[in-house]
C-alpha cells in the first residue's frame, strides 16, 4: 500500500484506528513503543479487534512494530501523525482536500491543498526525525521525536498568527493540528531565484516583518532567516515562511539579520549598517 496518497490513507483509516493513533500520541512521553498488552488494557479492546486494527494501521504505514522485552510493541510513524492531523483539519473544515507535494525538506513536507471554498492553500507537515532529534537532544532531553515534531508545528502556527495579526508579511495561518500547519498559498519564487528591481524595498519589507515579530511577539526572531525562506511575487511583495524554529534568543536574532544583510550586499550591493538595523528591528529607532 506504499503508493497510496495521504488522502487515500486517511480514507482507509477506521474510527478505532484513530483511537489507537491518538492514544499513541498521548502516551508519547511515557513510551516510544507501547506494549500491546498495555494498549489492550488501556483502550479496553478485544484482542481480535485490536489485531485487525493494528494490521490495517501497519499496512497503511501509520505505525511501526518492534519487540520490547519479547512483547510486540507499537509506535506511531510520521505517516500516522500526517493521517491524524489531516483528518482533524478536514473535520474542522480547514482543509477540504490535498494536492501534490510542493517541497520536501529535512524536517517537513509541504503539500498543496484546497479549502472548503476551493481556494488553493498549503499544508505543511512537520517531521523531526530521530537524526535531527539526536542533534537537538541537549535542549530537549525530556522530549521524544513526536513531541518535538508537535512543538514545531505549534511554534510555526503561533509565530504566523502573531506576526500576521500585527500586519507582518507572512502567509495567513488557517489552522493547525498535531504536526500540520495549514496556511495561505503565496504565489511567488524564493528570494534566491528572484531578480529584484527594487532590492531596497524588498529588504525593508523583510526587516519590517522582523521588527513586528520582535516588537509585538515578545522578542521573537525567525531562527533560520535566509534567501530560501522568503518568497517574492511579481510585484516584489514578500512573505517570510518557515517559522518552526522561531525563538527569543538575541544571538539568533543577530545571525538572522547578518545573514539576510549579507545576501543583499553580495547579490545587490545594498549596504546597511548592522548596528542600525539591529536597533530598528528591536524597535529602538
Ligand atoms: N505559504 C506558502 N506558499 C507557497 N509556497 C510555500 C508556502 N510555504 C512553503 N512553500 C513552499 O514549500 C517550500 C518549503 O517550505 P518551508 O516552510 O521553507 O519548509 P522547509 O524549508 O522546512 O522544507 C518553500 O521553499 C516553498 O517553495
Ligand atoms: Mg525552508
Amino acid at each position: 500500500m506504499n503508493s497510496l496518497t495521504l488522502a487515500e490513507r486517511v480514507a482507509v483509516t477506521d474510527k478505532l484506528d484513530y483511537l489507537i493513533l491518538k492514544y499513541l500520541i498521548d502516551k508519547r512521553d511515557k513510551f516510544e513503543y507501547i506494549p500491546k498488552s498495555t494498549l489492550l488494557r488501556d483502550l479496553n479492546l478485544g484482542e481480535k479487534e485490536l489485531q485487525i486494527s493494528l494490521l490495517r494501521l501497519a499496512k497503511n504505514g501509520a505505525i511501526s512494530k518492534t519487540k520490547v522485552r519479547g512483547e510486540d510493541s507499537i509506535s506511531i510513524t510520521f505517516t500516522g501523525l500526517d493521517i491524524v492531523s489531516t483528518k482533524s483539519l478536514h473535520s474542522r473544515k480547514i482543509v477540504k482536500s490535498l494536492g501534490i507535494t510542493i517541497g520536501e525538506g529535512k524536517e517537513s513536507r509541504v503539500l498543496f491543498g484546497y479549502d472548503f471554498n476551493d481556494n488553493t492553500i498549503v499544508v505543511k507537515y512537520h517531521r523531526i526525525g530521530r537524526r535531527s532529534y539526536r542533534k537537538k537532544i541537549d535542549n530537549f532531553h525530556d522530549r521524544n521525536w513526536v513531541s518535538m515534531t508537535l512543538e514545531n508545528a505549534r511554534r510555526e502556527y503561533e509565530a504566523l498568527q502573531c506576526i500576521k495579526n500585527n500586519m507582518g508579511y507572512v502567509p495567513s495561518p488557517l489552522g493547525f493540528s498535531t504536526n500540520a500547519v495549514a496556511m495561505e498559498y503565496f504565489e511567488g519564487v524564493p528570494l534566491y531565484r528572484a531578480e529584484l528591481q527594487r532590492p531596497d524595498y524588498v529588504l525593508d519589507s523583510i526587516l519590517g516583518t522582523m521588527r513586528i515579530a520582535y516588537k509585538y511577539c515578545g522578542g521573537l526572531t525567525h531562527g533560520d532567516m535566509s534567501q530560501y525562506n522568503v518568497l517574492v511575487n511579481e510585484n516584489e511583495e514578500i512573505v517570510v515562511i518557515d517559522w518552526p524554529q522561531a525563538n527569543r534568543n538575541e544571538v539568533t536574532l543577530l545571525k538572522d539579520i547578518s545573514r539576510i544583510l549579507e545576501f543583499f550586499e553580495k547579490q545587490y550591493s545594498v549596504e546597511r549598517d548592522l548596528e542600525e538595523v539591529l536597533n530598528y528591528v528591536k524597535g529602538y529607532s
